[in-house]
């Protein structure tokens, strides 16, 4: 049955019934794969703990993995139920231990946590790889405790195979507006002057204050429960891949990583228990052929919360390269405006 919604809420909720065509797209992997160019590109339907030991070894260049926190959560009906410190570890080392082989010895692993899973997956992470670095985000979303903080962060452990590994800091970069234009002998100093005013490009830390959680206006909301945001995603592709990489999601969810890399030109393989969720992430990546718009991220930059307007009046302030634009501009009225 069709469910009706209000004209600007955007998620979307597409039925079993009304996406057939998009599940049938799926594929399950029950025998060992020689080849990864053989499934590169597509969602597996299946269990994540059946389907890792049939991949090849050392054949991802960057995991990133959102694996169910230490909290009760229902997944479409699958409830992941709170367990025991020693058993989310336990559990936590189980994926860890399949996913392992899978990384190229160049390869970046990234995992999403809350506060209180991040006590476990950062110590047991290092067990596995090189720790190189714990990213925490404002989540500005969730509701206020009563005896307690409201929960407003999450952290994502960054870690590596070896010490040979990619990272791209010119393509993270964060453009903020200059409060105290300093100049010498009269030249902006690190800065750039604009009809819009004046800009820099700063190197990104391990603060992360500029992502918003998907939100029913935004064309990238599903019904899923615990989504990313395609921006965030894009921070840590565009850092740790380059293009034509590997890209490789575990626990998929509604497809944010590989619709991310598909719009940044990287290849991707997402593993999903749920026929559901396994659909969305499919009729995403459909919609990701024609719309390669990434919220926050325009002509190539990533952009501070709240900054739409100078997002778009941005006419006059070099992007990063014409690749950039032509890769990260869905939009065409936004495309004519950067264009000119
Ligand atoms: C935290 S969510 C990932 C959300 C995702 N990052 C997104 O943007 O939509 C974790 C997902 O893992 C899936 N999952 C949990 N256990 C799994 C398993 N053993 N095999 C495959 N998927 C699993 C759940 O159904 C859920 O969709």
């Amino acid at each position: 049955m069709l469910k009706t919604k209000a004209k600007r809420n955007k998620t979307l909720d597409t039925s079993i019934e009304e996406g057939k065509k998009y599940l049938e797209r799926c594929i399950s992997v029950n025998t060992p794969i020689a080849d990864i160019q053989s499934i590169v590109d597509k969602t597996i339907l299946g269990d994540t703990f059946q389907v890792l030991p049939q991949l090849p070894a050392e054949s991802m260049d960057l995991i990133i993995v959102d694996p169910p926190y230490n909290l009760t959560k229902n997944f479409n009906g699958s409830t992941f139920i709170k367990c025991k410190n020693i058993d989310y570890e336990a559990y936590t080392r189980r994926w860890l231990a399949a996913l392992e082989p899978l990384l190229k010895p160049t390869g970046s692993i990234y995992v999403c946590c809350d506060w209180e899973s991040s006590l476990i997956i950062g110590n047991v992470l290092g067990d596995f790889f090189k720790i190189r670095n714990r990213i925490t985000w404002q989540r500005e979303k969730g509701r206020g405790a009563k005896a307690n903080w409201k929960n407003g962060l999450e952290d994502i452990w960054f870690a590596t195979k070896s010490n040979d590994y990619t990272f791209n800091l010119e393509a993270v970069k964060i453009r903020k507006k200059v409060i105290a234009p300093y100049r010498v002998d009269g030249t902006p100093k690190d800065w750039t002057q604009t009809q819009n005013g004046n800009y820099r490009d700063t190197c990104p830390s391990n603060f992360w204050d500029d992502i918003t959680i998907p939100f029913w206006s935004m064309p990238e909301n599903t019904a899923h429960p615990t989504q990313k945001s395609e921006k965030l995603i894009a921070k840590i592709i565009l850092a740790s891949s380059n293009p034509n990489d590997v890209i490789f999601d575990p626990f998929l969810g509604s497809g944010t990583t590989s619709v991310v890399a598909k719009k940044l030109g990287r290849h991707y393989l997402g593993i999903e228990m749920d026929k559901q969720y396994c659909l969305w992430a499919e009729q995403r990546l459909e919609r990701a052929q024609t719309d390669k718009s990434i919220q926050g991220y325009v002509n190539g930059l990533f952009w501070e919360r709240n900054s739409l307007t100078e997002q778009h009046t941005q006419a006059t302030y070099p992007s990063k390269t014409a690749e950039d634009k032509n890769m990260t501009i869905g939009n065409q009225g936004i495309l004519n405006l950067v264009g000119k």
